[in-house]
């Protein structure tokens, strides 16, 4: 149970939508909430669900590719609150496509983003956690971050390298008496799959020869997407157990779906697993004209 006598100063990136928004809004009534957003002019339905929740949040302009930004934001928070007790680096965006059909470009932006923007972060939030000698930093990855999918190659390169980033930092900043854990959920229905959704420079390009795949995948990926009814709450239910609970657990994983994929990634020889991905994956293909995968 959150204690009101104890409220936690809590730093969360991109809380425009999705996770990050729910977060924000969860913690805001028990919590001194910094809720940052790359783009600040996007706060209205951030306020919209803090106000109905009644809370309160602090909003902050913060890009996580942007240095003084970062700098700026959690100095403010330091001179404000003379402490940052949780760090929850969620901001992230997925990049669809094929290898072949991604840019250099396409691939360094994602990385740029999802591991070197919590990295960006994290370095301006540890030294002060490391001199309070306690504080939490709690990273969203994926299920993608233990296991790739094709066409989804660029997005878990980047959770594969924070999920090894935060195991590292893990061992270190035990040493200071900090925790870090991971996040990874499954698929919900936030913006990553509309409005903020990315596609390789040739995804859309009909001479590529993924076009015809990548195309049955996005439509599988959207027909699954909208028939989700995971409820993104249970993230934000989830951090608040991660902030709350002396002892969490590193590694969390919030739904059905991410525990089986964990559990047969870990059990099952790789060739009958690859066997099982490339079934559910590419079953139907052949009615879209496209060469067996087999
Ligand atoms: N939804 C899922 O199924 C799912 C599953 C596993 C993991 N995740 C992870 O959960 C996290 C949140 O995703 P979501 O589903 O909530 O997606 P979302 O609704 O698209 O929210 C993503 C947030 O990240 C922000 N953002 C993107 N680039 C940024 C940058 N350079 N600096 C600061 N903020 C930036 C976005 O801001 P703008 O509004 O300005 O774009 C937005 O606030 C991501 O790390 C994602 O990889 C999501």
């Amino acid at each position: 149970m959150p204690d009101p006598q104890n409220p936690k100063v809590v730093l969360v990136t991109g809380s425009s939508s999705g996770f990050g928004l729910l977060i924000a809004a969860r913690l805001s009534p028990q919590h001194i909430v910094y809720a940052s957003l790359r783009n600040p002019n996007k706060k209205q339905d951030l306020l919209a669900e803090v106000e109905r929740r009644g809370g309160k949040v602090h909003v902050l302009p913060l890009d996580v590719t942007d240095h003084a930004s970062i700098r700026s934001a959690v100095n403010g928070i330091e001179h404000e609150q003379g402490r940052i007790d949780v760090l929850v680096n969620n901001a992230g965006y997925g990049v669809g496509g094929f290898f072949e059909d991604l840019s250099d470009q396409d691939i360094r932006k994602q990385m740029e983003v999802n591991f070197f923007g919590v990295q960006n972060v994290t370095r301006v939030v540890i030294p002060i956690m490391r001199k309070q000698g306690k504080g939490k930093i709690i990273n969203l990855s994926s299920v993608s971050g233990f296991q790739a999918n094709a066409c989804f190659g660029a997005y878990s390169a980047s959770k594969w390298a924070l999920e090894a980033f935060s195991e590292s930092l893990h061992y270190e900043l035990k040493l200071f008496g900090l925790d870090v854990h991971l996040v990874e959920p499954g698929t919900y229905r936030t913006r990553i799959f509309h409005e903020n959704a990315r596609y390789a420079e040739n995804f859309d390009n009909p001479l590529s020869p993924y076009y015809p795949i990548s195309q049955f995948l996005r439509r599988r990926v959207m027909d699954y997407v909208e028939n989700c009814r995971k409820d993104p709450e249970t993230i934000a239910r989830l951090v608040e157990r991660i902030i709350e609970r002396p002892g969490a657990p590193f590694r969390n994983i919030p739904d059905l779906e991410g525990k089986m994929l964990f559990a047969l990634r870990r059990i099952l020889p790789f060739r009958f697993y690859s066997w099982i991905v490339r079934k559910a994956l590419f079953t139907g293909l052949q009615e879209a004209r496209y060469p067996s995968p087999n």
